[in-house]
């Protein structure tokens, strides 16, 4: 097998499942590793995450409300190919790491439930992925119970989605009368077995012509088949790998992932047109350049930082995603805002059912650094240290609350743990320039859950969040003197982030829109990139 950089990375694709709640995101991705050849039984990944819940105190509040709050990583090598499968959070509140996830995977699989079709979780991520060119496949679950008319289904992915669907399957029926599917490319009939007691899975594929389908249809059925799968062929366009690659076009895939039926075809279209890493645009000592995967120089960016895996040891592992080169065990990497050099010693990979040292890893593929907060998201890492990505962003929260700590004499406890949870990109931390309260801002309340839950069970502190008088958060962009001139003029309004950039507290958009017309020097910016 080769091993050169372009080669490798070819043979990668990194991927993430968007899905509402209950669609079978779950269910799916366990299905996934299992056709993947990465897990031996069905259950791991449900157990492997049980396991976690109970090592790790904070995740209480995702086994409270029956949520996954955190991301995580898959690898598995199928097929000739290297799969690395994301873990987008699957909770209703949309968070940074969320957009951050999918910032690192180069394809989505869109779950949808047969029954409901898109619902509202499915497309504010599906909003995500276009606002990042993220190509879409989308897999329609759980046929085996009664499900809408897939006509329908297809015409809401057109309708709300400004989508082409191409299905490269088509089911017979769903529910107690759902057969299994067409596939329209092949020409065979895909046989789905009602529930044995021993669950051995599917027959054999038939030939869509060949008097072997009687078996497992009746006249009616294979006419009403034959009629559907003819009609949505002559109906949509068929399926174009460059229109899916822009995303115009998404191909559609049927299936029951508890029933493990259709999983296999979606891997398999998965492997055949989900893209490998492409390149990146970035800057290189300034200048502006753009990363090939069969780059020699390794980089990556880190978009995803978990502190305090385990409560015994404060220690963090940064996930990063590789954008190019031939990473091996110990090299040195530089980071590119600080300059800071690190020795990645133990490098981790996530393989579906343990965790093993990366001796080598390519494009498209995801690290852990374990490492005690040198790393942030958003960081840029190469060998010479002068690679920068653009495009992971801090987004001005929707929320701003007053944080406090009940026991006064823990004040500067607090800061710390604040500033641990704004570096790990859990929260936001500004601190008002006059007075000495905290804000912090999120853009979910979620994650103020989540952080009140992290701060009692990783630091003792028990906190009260308060309203606070802002709606509005803005970094002030210009030149250094009309920055200084604005904040002498409006210190009560002032505050500092994390990397002590000037922000601007407003209580409503209103003030936000008068500032900017009075200061046109400035820009108040929604988003911020660290630099
Ligand atoms: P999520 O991660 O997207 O939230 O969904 P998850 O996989 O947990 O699935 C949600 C529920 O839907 C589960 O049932 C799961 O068994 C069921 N499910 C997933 N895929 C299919 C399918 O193809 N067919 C059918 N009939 N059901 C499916 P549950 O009762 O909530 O959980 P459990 O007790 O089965 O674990």
């Amino acid at each position: 097998m080769s091993t050169s950089p372009a080669a490798e990375a070819a043979r990668r694709r990194t991927f993430a499942i968007i899905s509402h709640p209950d669609a079978g995101k779950t269910t799916l991705t366990e299905n996934l590793l299992l056709a993947g050849g990465a897990i031996r039984a069905a259950g791991q990944v449900r157990a492997r995450g049980e396991n976690r819940r109970t090592r790790s105190d904070w995740m209480k509040i995702e086994r409270e409300r029956g949520i996954s709050v955190s991301a995580s990583v898959m690898t598995f090598d199928h097929a000739g190919l290297m799969f690395n499968l994301l873990d987008t959070p699957g909770h209703e509140d949309f968070s940074e790491d969320t957009y951050r996830t999918l910032t690192a995977a180069d394809a989505a699989v869109m779950v949808l439930d047969a029954a409901k079709g898109i619902e509202p979780q499915t497309l504010k991520l599906f909003e995500v992925c276009r606002l990042r060119d993220i190509p879409i496949v989308t897999f329609i679950n759980k046929m085996d119970r009664e499900a809408q008319d897939p006509f329908a289904l297809l015409d809401e992915i057109a309708g709300k989605l400004a989508l082409d669907p191409a299905p490269l399957y088509w089911p017979a029926g769903s529910g107690g009368r759902f057969k299994g599917m067409m596939d329209l490319r092949r020409k065979r009939f895909l046989p789905f077995a009602k529930k044995t007691e021993k669950d051995e899975g599917h027959p054999a594929a038939v030939a869509a012509n060949s008097n072997a389908i009687v078996t497992y249809l009746d006249p009616d059925e294979q006419a009403e088949l034959e009629e559907g799968a003819m009609l949505v062929q002559e109906a949509s366009k068929p399926f174009d790998p460059q229109a899916f690659l822009e995303g115009h076009m998404t191909p559609v895939f049927f299936g029951s992932a508890l029933r493990k039926f259709g999983v296999e075809e979606l891997l398999e279209g998965l492997g055949a047109y989900a893209p490998p890493p492409k390149a990146v645009a970035a800057t290189k000592g300034g200048a502006d350049t753009h990363v090939a995967p069969g780059d020699s120089e390794v980089t990556g960016f880190v978009f995803k930082v978990q502190a305090n895996m385990d409560p015994n040891h404060r220690d963090r592992i940064a996930f990063l995603r590789l954008c190019s080169g031939d990473f091996t065990r110990g090299m040195k990497l530089k980071v590119q805002n600080t300059g800071r050099q690190l020795s990645v010693n133990a490098p981790i990979m996530f393989f579906a059912s343990d965790r093993e040292l990366a001796e080598e890893a390519f494009a498209g593929d995801v690290i852990g650094i374990p490492n005690h907060g040198v790393l942030r998201v958003g960081d840029s890492l190469s060998e010479s240290g002068t690679l920068r990505f653009a495009g992971l962003p801090n987004f001005a929260p929707e929320i701003l609350q007053r944080v406090r700590v009940k026991d006064p004499l823990k004040a500067k406890h607090l800061k710390k743990a604040l500033e641990g949870l704004a570096e790990e990109g859990v929260t936001q931390l500004f601190r008002p320039q006059l007075g000495a309260d905290f804000i912090v801002g999120a853009v979910g309340p979620l994650q103020f859950e989540v952080m009140a839950d992290r701060l009692a069970n990783e630091y003792a502190l028990d906190v009260v969040f308060e309203p606070s008088p802002y709606a509005e958060a803005r970094w002030l962009t210009g030149a250094k003197a009309d920055i200084d001139a604005f904040i002498d003029t409006h210190k009560t309004a002032m505050a500092d982030d994390i990397d002590d950039q000037p922000v601007y507290l407003a209580k409503t958009a209103w003030d936000i829109n008068y500032a900017a017309e009075r200061h046109p020097k400035l820009a108040f910016e929604r988003t911020k990139e660290r630099g």
